[in-house]
């Protein structure tokens, strides 16, 4: 299924651009309509949440690639929780969308031998919701709860004796005649995901025993997922196909498995024989995936700033008026891959994109152009 982008067309800049050097054609960021398809969102596109995608989930930690740091620490946790018979401590992973926490959350519950029940902070708006989730819970379940972040101040209130002394406590009535009463809940586990650790409140944070960060994927542990995934698929996929494909992921597992499968469809339709380097990469080109994983919006934002501003710095809103995009897709879904690759830098004046930044995108770094002009 085609995953439709509901995203805004990025607005053209007033004013004239400034003189720049370009070095090559290709991975401009001339305007032209983005493609209609969003391949690079990491965020699940509504059909990647149905039961069918179930099949491609790693269900154990030894079929899961990469994390490892996150594997050993969690793989201790549940060895020492086994041992002494109880549940794990609550947990709280955070990292950009698509590099596995729900797939964690799953692993645990499957490690530990017991039900993972999965909701996001939005579906909790009303303190009912939360509360029927609690009461519903069975020793030692697993409590999935994705954007943690986004609770109600009143159903994070719920959650907080809930997870300390696993009780809940119901107010019944309103004003003076209230009454709280405390009901005890099976001992269980908060496993929380957010992408924004930072929006977290500081008594919620607290009450998670284990925090981990998931960080990107090296292209090596993404071939080796869709290598999987293809064998999952019954897809015949070259090593060299599965490196092509790895590399322009974005270090993200669920956009990896998303291009294979359109690759999938373009083998499928105009060669014959397995999914090899060639065949990815011109899939890929169709679909205006560029050799390091950047679409159209990406090479828009980098060339907004080095075109407008000089390359940086540049403020956060300033590059979202530019762009058309808002200032939280930017900085939770753009920048951290553009940073990750060593494209853009943060920087407390602002945005700047590095000079890797500019050669990808065909123009003269600063520090070179003076030496071109000697
Ligand atoms: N599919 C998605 N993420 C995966 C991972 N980390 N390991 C194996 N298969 C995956």
């Amino acid at each position: 299924m085609a995953i439709i982008s509901s995203k805004k067309q990025p607005q053209e800049p007033e004013g004239q651009p400034q003189e720049h050097q370009r070095l090559k054609k290709g991975v401009n960021s001339s305007p032209q309509p983005p493609p209609a398809q969003n391949l690079l969102q990491p965020q699940a596109a509504a059909d990647e949440l149905l039961k069918q995608e179930e099949s491609i989930r790693p269900q154990r930690f030894a079929d899961y690639i990469g994390q490892k740091d996150l594997k050993d620490v969690l793989d201790i946790a549940i060895k020492a929780a086994k041992v002494r018979g109880e549940t794990l401590d609550h947990l709280l992973l955070y990292g950009p969308p698509g590099l596995g926490k729900t797939t964690m959350s799953l692993i645990l519950a499957a490690e530990m031998g017991v039900e993972c029940k999965i909701t996001s902070a939005p579906a909790l708006e009303r303190p009912r919701d939360i509360v029927g989730l609690l009461m519903n819970l069975q020793p030692g379940d697993i409590l999935f709860i994705d954007e943690i972040h986004r609770l109600s101040r009143m159903t994070e209130e719920i959650l907080y004796p809930a997870m300390e002394d696993y009780r809940l406590d119901i107010t019944i009535g309103k004003g003076s005649s209230a009454k709280t009463r405390s009901l005890p809940l099976p001992r269980f586990t908060l496993v929380g995901a957010t992408t924004r650790m930072g929006a977290l409140t500081s008594p919620l944070r607290d009450r998670f025993g284990l925090i981990q960060r998931l960080r990107f994927y090296e292209p090596d542990e993404l071939s080796q997922i869709v290598l999987r995934t293809a064998q999952v698929l019954q897809t015949a996929l070259t090593d060299d196909g599965a490196e092509e494909i790895a590399r322009r992921s974005r270090g993200t597992p669920r956009i990896a498995n998303r291009l294979l499968k359109r690759v999938r469809d373009y083998a499928q339709v105009k060669v014959s024989g397995p999914i090899t380097q060639s065949v990815a990469a011109e899939a890929l080109e169709l679909f205006q995936v560029d050799p390091c994983g950047l679409d159209w919006t990406d090479r828009r934002m980098l060339s907004v700033m080095i075109e407008q501003f000089n390359g940086g710095p540049v403020g956060l809103e300033t590059m979202a008026a530019a762009t058309g995009e808002d200032t939280q897709t930017i900085e939770e879904v753009y920048e951290p891959y553009l940073m990750q690759i060593s494209y853009l830098q943060r920087t407390p004046r602002g945005r700047v994109a590095t000079p890797a930044a500019y050669k990808h995108l065909g123009f003269t770094p600063p520090n070179e152009q003076l030496s071109l002009i000697l």
